[in-house]
């Protein structure tokens, strides 16, 4: 009987889409001395989907992604996250949404100098307000449960200034899981890692993926990473060009 209903149902439905991109451009500066970095962008990541965007050097990968990621805002067209219209908000709401559903690698890691890794780490869960003893106490084991995973046991103590660039970044990437976000928007995160610390940070995002349903949005100019990702989009000169999934997916047209 139960099987009959389920055919009757038919397939199951398609993961909820988290990311909508329709018409995208964005400009950086004006006039003459203004940069066209994004045309006509329009993407779709569901919930749970891991897609790295490749492109050189210039191509408009971190243009992107900090429109997806909530830093920046597009000049042109629409942008829907967790079916929201962030293009029309307000800074402050962007914001509070920001912290509340992504975590975010920068390029160049964007570390506080004056607080250790371990601190580093928990400051997205301290920007949240105040916990009280017990959430303190689990934010503190989650932040150095992170840095272990990512072979940083023994830099816990260690200021930003006594890590190298491959700490660094495992740092940036620990720091953008540590909320549990249903996005992690990172750029470029594996440029500076050896071949095992590849596998501590894809086998990393990918137990988020399965136990989260976290989606990722990674920019990346490295070959190690595209085995493991859902999909890989070209970006070049600031436009993008899916694959067959891509193309077989209608982004979400729509007027602002
Ligand atoms: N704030 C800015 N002001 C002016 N031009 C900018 C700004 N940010 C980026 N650009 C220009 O926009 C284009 C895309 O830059 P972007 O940084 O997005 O590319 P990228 O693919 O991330 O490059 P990289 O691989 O070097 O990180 C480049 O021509 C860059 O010079
Ligand atoms: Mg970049």
């Amino acid at each position: 009987m139960d099987m009959m209903q389920n055919l009757k149902a038919g397939p199951p439905p398609a993961a909820p889409e988290l990311v909508q991109l329709a018409g995208v451009h964005k400009r950086h500066g004006q006039g003459l001395a203004g940069v066209q970095a994004l045309h006509d962008i329009d993407l779709t990541v569901a919930q749970g989907e891991m897609v790295a965007i490749c492109g050189p050097c210039g191509s408009g990968k971190t243009s992107l992604l900090n429109i997806i990621g909530m830093l920046d805002t597009a000049s042109e067209g629409s942008v829907i996250i967790a079916r929201l219209l962030v293009s029309k908000m307000s800074d402050q709401a962007r914001a509070d949404l920001r912290s509340e559903m992504i975590g975010f690698v920068f390029q160049s890691y964007s570390l506080i100098p004056v607080m250790t890794a371990h601190e580093n780490v928990l400051l997205p869960l301290m920007l949240r307000g105040r916990l009280d003893e017990a959430a303190l106490e689990e934010a503190e084991q989650r932040a150095a449960d992170l840095l272990s995973r990512l072979g940083l046991a023994t830099q816990m103590r260690h200021y930003p200034g006594r890590l190298d660039a491959s700490q660094s970044q495992r740092v940036a990437i620990a720091r953008s899981l540590v909320t549990h976000p249903r996005l992690v928007v990172a750029d470029e995160p594996t440029s500076r890692l050896d071949n095992g610390c590849v596998r501590l940070v894809m086998d990393l995002f990918a137990r988020h993926q399965y136990e989260h349903g976290t989606a990722f949005v990674l920019s990346t100019r490295d070959q190690r990473q595209f085995s493991r990702v859902t999909r890989t989009l070209q970006l070049t000169e600031g436009r993008l060009a899916g694959t067959p999934l891509e193309a077989r997916r209608r982004p979400l047209r729509v007027q602002v």
